[in-house]
């Protein structure tokens, strides 16, 4: 049956995708986002979405009311490279989160799909299998917040609201709001464009990646499944073939570009986090998901995408595409202010064009 659906953050990576992929289900949708990358299109949206341009943060109740669904997407998504400001990751990412579920309790609104993070389980020495009730060992301010939103989010839970936590691996596909910053993404783009991919560590750790269609389809899935199935459930969200050794990750996707060479350069800071996700949990509780893209397929597609857009060196190594550059730019340029806010009318003739 068709949903009334909110999704938050639907102008950002995944949202741009996501939110069309609902549509197409069958689904109404209305996004609510403030914009922070709306000057930063690599690709046209396929379908434009009604909106609300609003921070989380100031959301009203009467913004959450008359939907039958919150899919939480909006966050500062910056792990692991670094923080800009660990409050303004606590406001938006946990306090936001929480304010805004407890106001869709309020409205109402039944089912809360919350966007999480496998990276909640940290991970170091020899790679272990994680499952949900695995210990969490979150290493960055971005983690914690999202080990704490989804706690802050569970307590909300009644018989008549229904908190649904979706850990997501490393993401990739093209998306409009594309990232470069991530591994898959960043692997295939300078494939393309310097025939060369570089790993900065031995390329050991394992990581789960995950196509961006199969993260709009599991999303769908939780979204359209039986209340008594995914009642405030923490699922691990995609299926057991998603895990992979970076080196691996480098070695398929060069194997796609004639001549494109890997390189190792092991750095001492390099990011040695490594764990296998488990994924019994979702198989069990919703069966008929399936997974469409393997990831030779997913960085074959992006791969044949870069080159159809001719992606160029430039555009790859633009800050609009590094999710922390551009908000770094923005704040250097006096268009955020210091809790992270638009100033006010400092929006610019072109970021508005491009909505
Ligand atoms: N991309 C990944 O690999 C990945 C992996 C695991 C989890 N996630 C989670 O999935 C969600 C979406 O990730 P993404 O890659 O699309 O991120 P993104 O940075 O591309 O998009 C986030 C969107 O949220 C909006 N936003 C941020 N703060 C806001 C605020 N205070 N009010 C309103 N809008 C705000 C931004 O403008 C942006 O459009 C995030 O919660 C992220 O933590 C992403």
């Amino acid at each position: 049956m068709a949903q009334r659906v909110l999704i938050t953050g639907h102008r950002g990576y995944i949202g741009s995708v996501m939110a069309s992929r609902f549509i197409e289900a069958g689904h109404q949708v209305v996004g609510l986002d403030t914009g922070y990358f709306d000057g930063c299109t690599l690709v046209a949206d396929p379908i434009p979405v009604l909106h609300l341009e609003k921070d989380i943060r100031d959301g009203r109740p009467h913004d959450l009311e008359g939907f039958d669904a919150v899919v939480h997407l909006a966050a500062l998504s910056n792990d692991p490279i670094g923080n800009l400001n660990d409050s303004w990751t606590e406001s938006i990412n946990l306090e936001g989160s929480a304010r805004l579920a407890l106001m869709a309790r309020t409205a109402g609104v039944q089912r809360f799909l919350f966007s999480s993070s496998c990276i909640m389980y940290g991970g170091s020495g020899e790679a272990a299998e994680v499952n949900e009730d695995s210990p969490l060992d979150p290493k960055t301010t971005y983690a914690r917040s999202k080990v704490l939103a989804e706690q802050a989010i569970s307590g909300l839970a009644t018989p008549d609201f229904s908190p649904v936590f979706l850990r997501n691996g490393t993401v990739y596909g093209l998306s409009p709001r594309m990232r470069f910053d991530t591994v898959l993404n960043s692997l295939a783009g300078a494939a393309v464009t310097a025939g060369k991919v570089t790993v900065y560590s031995d390329g050991a750790p394992w990581r789960p990646v995950v196509h961006i269609e199969d993260v709009a389809s599991v999303f769908l899935a939780v979204l359209e499944a039986p209340r008594e199935r995914i009642h405030n459930q923490a699922l691990n969200a995609a299926a057991a073939t998603v895990n992979h050794q970076i080196r691996d990750l480098a070695r398929i996707t060069a194997a796609q570009v004639p001549g494109c060479q890997v390189e190792f350069l092991s750095q001492p800071d390099a990011d040695q986090r490594t764990y296998k996700t488990n994924f019994d949990r979702i198989r069990h509780l919703l069966p008929e998901f399936r997974l469409r893209w393997s990831v030779e397929e997913g960085v074959s597609q992006l791969i044949s995408q870069f080159r159809r857009i001719s992606l160029t060196s430039e555009q790859f190594h633009s800050p609009q595409f590094t999710r922390l550059k551009w908000l770094r730019h923005l704040i250097d340029t006096n268009r955020l202010n210091s809790t992270l806010r638009w100033q006010s009318a400092e929006r610019t003739l072109e970021e508005v064009a491009a909505r």
